[in-house]
């Protein structure tokens, strides 16, 4: 990807640093107290008018923009830059009210009704129009107000929303369909109609998977979540044409959620829409938090190209939305943010500026905290943007890549999930996390990527659960591994293409050449049956009795238990100087340690950090900037790499510049 087009203003290049303000939930005397306190943490953005619609528009094509004209000259005034939303992310109650069927539907067909946000049909022709006479007049509005840097377009798209299967969403899915396969005997074949008289002969047939009496088609399954991310892709791009129309130099972002389980959007495929790539991040609670939290930071820079990318939201405390939401410990404000800088975010944002008194969302925690400005947490975010403000030489700077790379893929996330499989336990995301935790427990930097990216620079690609593989990517992983790459890959990989169809002639279909081995049957495991390893480990979820096909393949670990005992768990295949390894159940990231290990030593990728610091330290680089960032609750002595400090504090950073 060329660079990106980033945020619209003069100046030296610096770290951005705010949140999402609305002025409009507090009497206007607040706003004078707000900026003070901006100014005093730091804060040199925020993102305006998101769920502002209702205000801006209070009856139909009536606008009352005197307010936000307000806040945009006093946020200027005190040099704060805007991020400014189009404010079309939640409907006002006035245009729901004439027009109900803007409102999605669930696949029981029960309506989704207002009262809480995001309540529109990605696909609605109404919802559109009126979204777009509010960007239209907001871009002509603030076209050229000084304070607007870029555009913020509605808010998480698909947060809520998603999966709508209202008729709308019918007839648009019928439309892609159509595009995608020409014909209904393409389509017919595509989805295996042939199975349990699916067989369609009239497009108007074709329906979103509404409640079936059991398992919907598989194939219309998966094309349905392709069609629901392009559905709302393409309403990106629709409020995207409109700004770039009227503000073509003012660069257009919308906020990806790129955490946890949301995964209704690929990412990968929208983050070339965006001038530049924008995210939302929460912690979770669980071993594995801050884990995931680099994961997704790491995964966001790889969507992004490698380049600086904008940390839209994030939380400085406590979230409100989780069963028990529990605060930050002292230093994981600081860590959790320097986390997402250190895999490449130029901007760390908040939601939101100060915390609500009323609304369901009082409890999530803000820079300004309902205690006020004589707070710890205030002081922590004064803290905050005065060390971003320190690093300002670092703005621009692109992540440093690493030598190996887990290869991340929303269709294989998609298809792999699906109902009616060996298992219903398989959870991608959580595989290719357990890959990660391995990872820095070694102490290897290791890239997240989507296929996209330029694979053949790795000297070691994992690639975990990749179910779907189409022809050319089987060609594209074959040359990899021939050219030298280390290819890894797990259970249900290779089992499918593009329409969700099994290769045949056993599995892993499409990889079974490259690695070496054929199976005939999946062996899943019960909820409380493990599978022992010769190295050690055990696996849990999934086993495979893999029959070795090629003399040279190399048994890294066997099973001992079962009716498994005495097959090959764990293999690879050396072809050249690459190999094609499987391994053919779930480690967990502590038995995946070993295994990763090994691999690693035969590729010839080690760990950049001292061995007593290994799994302690997450290293992260870019460029001259190194990033040490504390893991564990203790100090760490970190003499040996050269920091000012020789001591870490406990859940620290040092940024270490060469
Ligand atoms: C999302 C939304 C915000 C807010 C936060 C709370 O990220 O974009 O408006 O609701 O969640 O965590």
């Amino acid at each position: 990807m060329s660079s990106p087009r980033w945020l619209r203003r003069a100046g030296a290049p610096r770290l951005e640093f705010g949140a999402d303000y609305n002025p409009d939930q507090w009497p206007r005397a607040v706003w004078d107290s707000d900026v003070r306190h901006m100014r005093e943490a730091g804060v040199t953005i925020v993102s305006l008018a998101i769920f502002s619609w209702a205000k801006l528009e209070p009856a139909p094509g009536e606008y009352d923009f005197a307010w936000l004209d307000d806040a945009m000259d006093l946020l200027h005034a005190n040099g704060i830059s805007v991020d400014l939303a189009t404010a079309t992310a939640s409907p006002p109650p006035w245009l729901t009210a004439a027009h109900p069927e803007i409102l999605p539907v669930d696949r029981l067909g029960h309506i989704i009704w207002p009262g809480g946000r995001q309540q529109w049909r990605p696909t609605s022709p109404i919802f559109r129009e009126h979204a777009l006479r509010l960007v239209e007049a907001m871009a002509t509005r603030y076209a050229s107000h000084p304070a607007l840097v870029a555009w913020h377009v509605s808010n998480e798209l698909g947060c809520h929303n998603v999966y709508d299967y209202s008729d709308d969403a019918a007839r648009a899915f019928r439309e892609w369909l159509r595009d995608r396969y020409v014909t209904l005997d393409e389509l017919n074949d595509a989805w295996g109609t042939a199975f349990w008289a699916q067989r369609y002969t009239a497009w108007d047939e074709v329906i979103p998977p509404r409640l079936a009496a059991t398992h919907p088609n598989p194939g219309q399954q998966l094309d349905f979540k392709r069609f629901s991310s392009d559905a709302l892709k393409d309403y990106l791009r629709a409020e995207r044409a409109v700004l770039r129309s009227l503000t073509p130099e003012v660069p257009v972002t919308t906020n990806f959620m790129v955490m946890g389980e949301t995964k209704g959007m690929d990412y990968a495929d929208w983050a070339t829409e965006v001038d530049f790539v924008s995210n939302d991040h929460y912690r979770l609670p669980g071993p594995q938090s801050l884990d995931e939290l680099s994961f997704s930071a790491n995964l966001t820079g790889n969507l992004a190209g490698g380049q600086p990318w904008f940390l839209m939201e994030h939380s400085t405390s406590a979230v409100n939305w989780q069963p028990v939401n529990k605060a930050k410990k002292a230093g994981e404000l600081a860590r959790d943010s320097l986390t997402h800088v250190a895999h490449g975010a130029d901007a760390v944002c908040f939601f939101q500026w100060r915390q609500s008194k009323a609304g369901a969302e009082k409890y999530h925690s803000a820079m300004l905290p309902h205690a006020g400005a004589d707070s710890d947490l205030f002081r922590s975010v004064a803290a905050l943007g005065a060390q971003l403000a320190s690093l300002a030489d670092l703005a621009g700077t692109p992540r440093t890549r690493a030598r190996a790379a887990i290869v991340f893929d929303w269709t294989s996330w998609w298809a792999s999930e699906l109902d009616s499989h060996p298992t219903d336990r398989l959870r991608y995301r959580q595989e290719a996390l357990d890959w990660y935790t391995a990872f820095l427990n070694l102490g290897v930097r290791v890239d997240v990527v989507p296929p996209s990216a330029p694979l053949e620079e790795y000297d070691v690609l994992i690639a975990p659960i990749l179910h779907v593989v189409p022809a050319e990517l089987a060609k594209r992983l074959d040359a990899y591994v021939t050219a030298g790459g280390h290819l890894v890959t797990t259970y249900f990989s290779g089992i499918v293409d593009e329409r969700d169809h099994v290769w045949l002639g056993g599995y892993p279909g499409a990889l079974r050449d490259l690695l070496g081995i054929r199976i005939e049957e999946f062996a899943p495991l019960l909820d409380d049956e493990t599978a022992t390893l010769s190295n050690g480990t055990t696996g849990s979820l999934w086993t495979d009795r893999i029959d070795l096909a090629d003399e040279s393949v190399e048994v890294l670990a066997a099973y001992e238990t079962g009716e498994l005992a005495g097959h090959a768990a764990v293999t690879r295949r050396p072809v050249g100087d690459g190999s094609a390894a499987y391994v053919s159940t779930r480690l967990g990231p502590d038995g995946l340690a070993p295994v990763l290990g090994t691999l690693l030593e035969r590729a010839g990728v080690g760990s950049e950090l001292p061995s007593d610091l290994r799994g302690r330290v997450e290293l992260a680089q870019r460029g001259d900037f190194r990033f040490v960032l504390n893991r564990t609750d203790e100090p760490i002595d970190i003499t040996e790499l050269g920091a000012a400090e020789p001591t870490l504090a406990a859940r620290g950073v040092a940024v270490i510049r060469a």
